[in-house]
């Protein structure tokens, strides 16, 4: 694998086909929705679209009984009757396990951005053995959550439709396609090459540095084509770029390190997941799985590492062992070295974990580790409509298993004309109680509050907030099965959560929001705020229950069918015709094996909200995960993500060079390669009608 690549272009709709339908549009069998079911929720969307104030005596004993395990039995019962749901106008695809993209008839899709593609700086071109610093002028691995800014900047939902910023995160680095000069060294528990020392090569710590966080590229479409232009603002933001720390948690002492002795600033974002988009126009990246690049091999590490799983061994990457010994790589090893905070980086990893904001139309803009909104495996974070006058209302997931779904409620109100960053370092912070019952509330994580008090280990806010979960285990929120994205229905203001999967909930631990032991397939969750979105009670309701036909189940009450079986729901997004998209994340480990074989390779489907109906609208190629999705404002173009296609290889087919993915580029002489991908419709028509 150590040949030059060949030379690549952006065109390789050769290996994407549309796939012919099974079944006419028309007279399909889709049940229709039966309102009987749910008419209490549904009551309460209509409320809403009023504007009305909605829970009045009497609902929530009623709503208890609907969404109660024997009521999910009857409804799994109840009959169903056949329609079509407006708002899903395309077949549905079978599952596929064949390497490329795969999308309805009637619909095409290119491949835009793969790992590699220049975009800033000197533009170097794609080659196996690019230079850690030529890797931080392209675009990224790992691509995952990801925003479209039409590229006049007024506002997120309006503006060209033909011309923007891409935005695009990049979750982590897969070290057998980043080092491919370096196959034959010993590696590391994580595949990682190291040196006959021990120690990792500088340069190697540097590639990997610079293929993780975000990247920003100006897209246009010219002639049904898309391709990047050159332009001042494309950006690499990495695990390197100077960043400032704001909120409560800002000069405290949990953030003081060598490099800040004051707590103020930080190096790099990593792990970037999902995102969120500010009313304001910027950009929201997510600190996902942040933890395991540090170690800390103190005796008895501080909470705000140990539960996090900041481990005592060996970092993920072995940043910290690289062979220059440079500061910005000895900071991952946390282990308490001097006298003194500042004279270490014992306090490193408690500047990640955060909410990180961007503004993608300022090149020199400084990103803002946005401390307010707490300190977890931030999946991503999305907003409720901005109203004038009112507070502004974000909710972000804790992906892992057994943690909670948060809520940020500004302080301030939202004004169009001084929106800013600095509502989201005023304000307060909130975790999901769900009850069996159907209703929720939340619970605020604010010093000096629901036991959050010095007597039970809390110093002050600054503290709640780096030990989020502290907090939120102490105030007695509700274990989730690993939340992940959400999304906001904004003409209903219903929120939306995938609840990926948990294989580790006993039936003993399994509640009404949480109903199967061993979750291996997931399910979707939504709840409506009883009132405006700043309320502290909310009502919700399980939207599906994912897995295989004899074991799933639709809002209507029935099972999934072959037209959209899918198995842990992760990416999520209702777009503004009100269609809900679900993107799935079956493990590599999982993946095409046992009882997941029957979902094939990963997939995107899209959801009517009011009729519960599914149609599976993607599937894509060998190994990988279908994350990010985003649209044009004219809904004429969608963008998805194309993450780690191929990572089921094994270790003794990789060293044979028996790959099982090629794609995108189906070049026996390079790697598969993350990338976004860029679907519109043949006769130029709304994506999903
Ligand atoms: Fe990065 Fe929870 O997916
Ligand atoms: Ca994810
Ligand atoms: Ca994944
Ligand atoms: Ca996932």
């Amino acid at each position: 694998m150590k040949s030059s690549p060949q030379p690549h272009t952006l065109e390789r709709r050769e290996h994407i086909v549309s796939n012919q339908p099974k079944r006419p549009l028309t007279g399909g069998d889709e049940p229709v929705c039966n309102f009987s079911n749910n008419p209490l929720f549904a009551d309460i969307l209509n409320s809403r679209l009023q504007r009305r104030q909605v829970l009045r005596g009497g609902i929530a004993a009623a709503v208890a009984t609907l969404f109660s395990r024997d009521r999910i039995t009857q409804r799994l019962a109840s009959p169903a009757v056949a329609a079509s749901s407006p708002l899903l106008g395309f077949n549905p695809i079978p599952v596929s396990t064949a390497d490329t993209i795969v999308v309805p008839e009637g619909y095409s899709a290119q491949v835009l951005i793969p790992w590699g593609e220049p975009i800033a700086g000197s533009y170097p071109s794609y080659r196996l053995d690019n230079s850690g610093a030529e890797q931080g002028m392209q675009i990224g691995q790992h691509h995952d959550g990801m925003h479209f800014f039409p590229i006049e900047g007024q506002s997120p939902d309006r503006g060209s439709s033909t011309e923007g910023l891409l935005v695009v995160n990049h979750e982590y680095v897969e070290p057998r396609y980043l080092h491919a000069a370096a196959v034959g060294q010993a590696l590391d528990s994580e595949g990682f090459p190291l040196k006959s020392d021990g120690k990792r090569d500088a340069d190697q710590v540097l590639k990997e540095m610079n293929g993780h966080g975000v990247s920003i590229v100006r897209v246009a479409n010219q002639n049904g084509r898309w391709s990047v232009v050159r332009d001042a603002r494309n950006r690499r933001i990495t695990a390197l770029t100077p960043m400032e720390l704001q909120g409560p948690v800002r000069g405290s002492d949990w953030v003081k390190t060598q490099y800040s002795p004051d707590g103020t600033r930080t190096r790099g974002t990593i792990n970037n997941c999902a995102h969120g988009v500010t009313p304001w126009n910027t950009y929201l990246t997510a600190e996902e799985n942040w933890a395991g690049y540090f170690r800390n091999g103190d005796a008895n590490p501080p909470r705000e590492h140990s539960r996090y799983g900041v481990s005592k061994e060996a970092s993920r990457y072995g940043w910290d062992l690289a062979d220059n010994g440079a500061d910005e790589y000895i900071r991952f090893d946390a282990s308490t070295k001097a006298a003194s905070p500042t004279q270490d980086y014992r306090n490193e990893p408690n500047t990640f974990g955060w909410i990180v904001e961007i503004d993608p139309f300022n090149p020199d803009s400084v990103p803002q580790k946005r401390t307010a909104l707490g300190r977890f495996a931030h999946e991503g974070v999305i907003f409720q409509p901005a109203v004038e006058g009112r507070p502004i209302v974000c909710y972000s997931g804790d992906d892992a298993r057994f943690e909670y779904v948060y809520k940020y409620v500004s302080a301030q109100p939202y004004s169009r004309a001084t929106a800013g960053g600095h509502l989201l370092d005023n304000g307060t912070l909130y975790v999901a109680r769900f009850k069996d019952d159907g209703t929720g509330e939340w619970l605020p994580l604010v010093f000096g509050r629901n036991g959050l008090t010095p007597e039970n280990g809390f110093r002050s806010q600054a503290d709640v907030l780096v030990n989020t979960r502290s907090a939120a285990d102490f105030v007695g929120a509700t274990k989730m099965d690993r939340p992940e994205w959400g999304a906001v229905d904004s003409s209903t203001g219903t929120v939306y959560f995938t609840l990926t999967n948990n294989t580790r909930r006993t039936a003993e631990q399994t509640d009404a929001p949480n109903p199967r032991p061993s979750n291996q397939w997931g399910h979707i969750i939504r709840w409506n705020e009883m009132g405006d979105p700043t309320a502290q009670t909310f009502q919700w309701e399980l939207f599906v229950l994912a897995g295989s036909e004899s074991d799933s189940r639709k809002l209507n009450g029935k099972g999934l069918s072959a037209d959209n079986i899918f198995a842990c729901p992760d990416g999520l997004w209702c777009d503004a015709g009100g269609r809900l998209w679900i993107q799935t994340d079956i493990s590599e480990s999982e993946m095409n094996k046992g009882d997941y074989a029957q979902f094939g390779n990963n997939q995107m489907l899209a959801a009517d909200p009011k009729t519960g109906e599914i149609r599976r609208f993607l599937t894509g190629p060998i190994g990988q995960e279908i994350t990010g999705v985003v649209s044009t404002p004219d809904r004429r173009t969608l963008f998805i993500n194309v993450q780690h296609p191929g990572a089921t290889v094994t270790e003794q087919d990789f060293a044979a060079g028996r790959l099982n993915s090629r794609w995108p580029d189906q070049n026996q002489q390079i790697y598969p390669r993350s990338a976004t991908v860029v679907i519109t419709k043949n006769d130029g028509g709304v994506i999903g009608s």
